[in-house]
């Protein structure tokens, strides 16, 4: 018997409900992981909210959470892929808010050694994001990138897979993030009035900015861009909307093998996910509702 997090009709953090489940036996090319530290996001609460039912319907109930670290517990018949006892990191799209769960294979990456489970729950969304930002812009030496939104999970990722590539970074935050951002190693801009001028003389004493990714997709944030790159195929957005595609700003699209990738940077110490809050799984609710704030500090994590 398992415990899941479910919702059966679109609402508030509130309609999430918690209950018992069975859990079937993994079929061929399916095993299953105990998870041991669960990821939240901002597609969580938009998934619960209804927000992306018209590009995603779904079939309710639901379980949101897409992604999570565990154990292999179970192997499908004639598997050889995973054994009893592997650590993994899985990465789906619903089903994540639960003890264990039966999953894909193909939906798992092993776990390098020396990164723990909170830590691997955070990659797939956050990091996984980030990382397939920077290399869709081509990202590296002699770039000064900037980073709308560098205080939050997929933005404080990117402040620091930028600087694995070898940029030099500008991130913007409230003033709460200033001292956070500088930490990471950025060069820290509060967004807010005059964002751009702000902006303009920070990377003026290294040269022009050459990259953006932005992370939250704000009318600021998208003119502040347009301003400040000329060349809008070296930008991309996170949360696009009418404004950003009107601008030519790129959606972000996500890398093969990012996941791998980014647990490789982990395993090597170049990036370490901030865990913002903890929470027991059954405290979903309260996870969805930090997390629809808009102002995160790094990463939630739910704990089963
Ligand atoms: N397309 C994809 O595949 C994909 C993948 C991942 C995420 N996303 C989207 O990307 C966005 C960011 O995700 P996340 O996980 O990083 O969210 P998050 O952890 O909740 O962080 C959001 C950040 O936005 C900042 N912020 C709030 N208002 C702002 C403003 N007016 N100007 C600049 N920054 C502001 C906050 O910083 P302060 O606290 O300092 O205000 C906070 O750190 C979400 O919309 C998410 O749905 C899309």
């Amino acid at each position: 018997m398992s415990t899941n997090v479910y919702f059966e009709q679109y609402g508030d953090p509130e309609v999430l409900k918690v209950g018992p489940e069975d859990l079937p036996e993994p079929a061929a090319g399916e095993v299953r992981v105990e998870f041991r530290a669960i990821g939240v996001n901002p597609t969580d609460w938009k998934l619960v909210a209804g927000h992306l039912s018209k590009v995603a319907p779904l079939d309710l109930p639901e379980v949101p959470g897409s992604e999570a670290a565990g154990v292999v517990t179970a192997v499908g018949p004639a598997f050889e892929g995973f054994t009893v006892g592997d650590e993994v990191i899985w990465s789906g799209f619903t089903g994540g808010y639960r003890m264990e769960a039966v999953v894909p294979a193909d939906q798992l990456t092993p776990l390098p050694a020396g990164v723990d489970f909170e830590q691997a729950a955070c990659i797939p969304v956050a990091g996984g994001t980030a990382y397939s930002a920077l290399k869709q812009l081509g990202v590296g030496p002699g770039d000064t990138v900037l980073i709308h939104a560098a205080a939050g999970g997929v933005g404080s990722a990117a402040v620091q897979i930028a600087q694995a590539f070898g940029a030099r970074v500008i991130g913007t935050a409230s003033e709460a993030n200033q001292d956070y951002l500088r930490e990471l190693g950025a060069e820290a801009v509060p967004y807010g009035p005059g964002l751009t001028d702000r902006i303009r003389s920070a990377a003026e004493e290294a040269g022009a900015v050459t990259a953006v990714l932005d992370a939250v997709g704000t009318e600021e944030s998208v003119a502040a861009t347009v301003e400040l790159l000329p060349d809008r195929g070296r930008a991309v957005i996170t949360a696009p909307g009418k404004q950003s595609k009107e601008a030519g700003i790129a959606a972000v699209q996500q890398q093969e093998g990012r996941i791998m990738d980014v647990a490789t940077l982990a395993a090597e110490g170049l990036i370490t996910f901030t865990i913002a809050h903890r929470l027991p799984l059954v405290e979903a609710a309260e996870a969805l509702e930090l997390s629809r704030s808009g102002h995160g500090h790094g990463k939630i994590v739910l704990l089963p």
